[in-house]
């Protein structure tokens, strides 16, 4: 059973929380929104034998989903698609209902972060996308991979060297995509931090002890401690899902 403990719940405590209750709970709200999540092992690991799998709880699979629903896109980093093997509908008939009946597309949009565009064209993740999806790439990659994903996917260019995770907001912004759902991986996470364009992070933290070869869920370099504040927190079975929001004074959130 899922219990709310942050912020405290006073008229149902005790009750298992619904779908619709934890929909609300995770509601990113009418302002843009970039938001991360991931879930990592108590000792701090993000993965366990190369993926996140192993880490997950039935109730951190429950809320991965849920989470992706409100959705306006969902974002990954290349290497959590080649790791992970995203393919085919990200959300299913129910959740799809769930986002017709609100006025939204049935599915939402995918995209990818790539500098050497090393991703597979004939892959599943491309063929069975069900809209066309976005890969995010550098003026410097390379001509040839580029041309041969244009054939499967949209590919733009947004960055020089690296893939600038502002121009990524506001180009996908232009597509009408305010609520960024990103499923990470870390170096991505790391890419966004170091532009402070983390407004959500959302965390489950599993029961579990991985040891020392797991990557954390942020990695590379990162300048300034951003401070956040923990603005959910919720229980089951001793796994912990938290939501961190970024607050930055003056500043809306996802704007670019
Ligand atoms: N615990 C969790 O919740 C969770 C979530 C997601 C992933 N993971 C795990 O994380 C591992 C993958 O880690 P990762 O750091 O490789 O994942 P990642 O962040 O998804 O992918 C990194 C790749 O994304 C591209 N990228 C990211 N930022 C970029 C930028 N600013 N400019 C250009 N390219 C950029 C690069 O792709 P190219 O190499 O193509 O240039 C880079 O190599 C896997 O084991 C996966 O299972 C765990």
């Amino acid at each position: 059973m899922v219990q709310q403990l942050i912020p405290a719940r006073h008229h149902d405590a005790g009750t298992a929380l619904t779908d619709e209750q934890l929909l609300s709970l995770y509601d990113p709200g009418a302002s843009p929104l970039v938001r991360f999540n991931f879930v990592c092992s108590a000792d701090g690991a993000a993965t366990t034998s190369g993926r996140s799998g192993g880490l997950g709880t039935p109730a951190d699979q429950r809320l991965f989903a849920l989470m992706r629903r409100p959705a306006d896109v969902i974002l990954v980093g290349a290497g959590t698609i080649r790791a992970e093997g995203y393919a085919g509908e990200l959300i299913d008939a129910g959740a799809q209902a769930w986002r017709r009946k609100r006025g939204m597309p049935a599915h939402p949009g995918i995209a990818v972060v790539s500098g050497s565009l090393e991703l597979d064209p004939r892959s599943a993740f491309f063929a069975e996308a069900p809209v066309p999806v976005v890969v995010f790439t550098t003026a410097a990659a390379d001509p040839g991979r580029r041309q041969a994903l244009e054939r499967v996917a949209d590919v733009v260019t947004a960055g020089d060297e690296d893939v600038d995770p502002r121009q990524v907001i506001a180009r996908l912004a232009e597509r009408g995509h305010r609520m960024v759902h990103s499923e990470g991986g870390p170096s991505l996470f790391a890419a966004f931090q170091r532009a402070d364009a983390v407004d959500s992070l959302c965390l489950s933290i599993s029961p579990l002890l991985a040891g020392g070869a797991g990557m954390r869920i942020a990695s590379g370099f990162t300048s300034d401690l951003q401070p956040v504040e923990l603005s959910l927190l919720l229980e089951e079975e001793g796994a912990l899902f938290t939501e961190y929001r970024r607050h930055r004074p003056g500043h809306a959130p996802g704007s670019a």
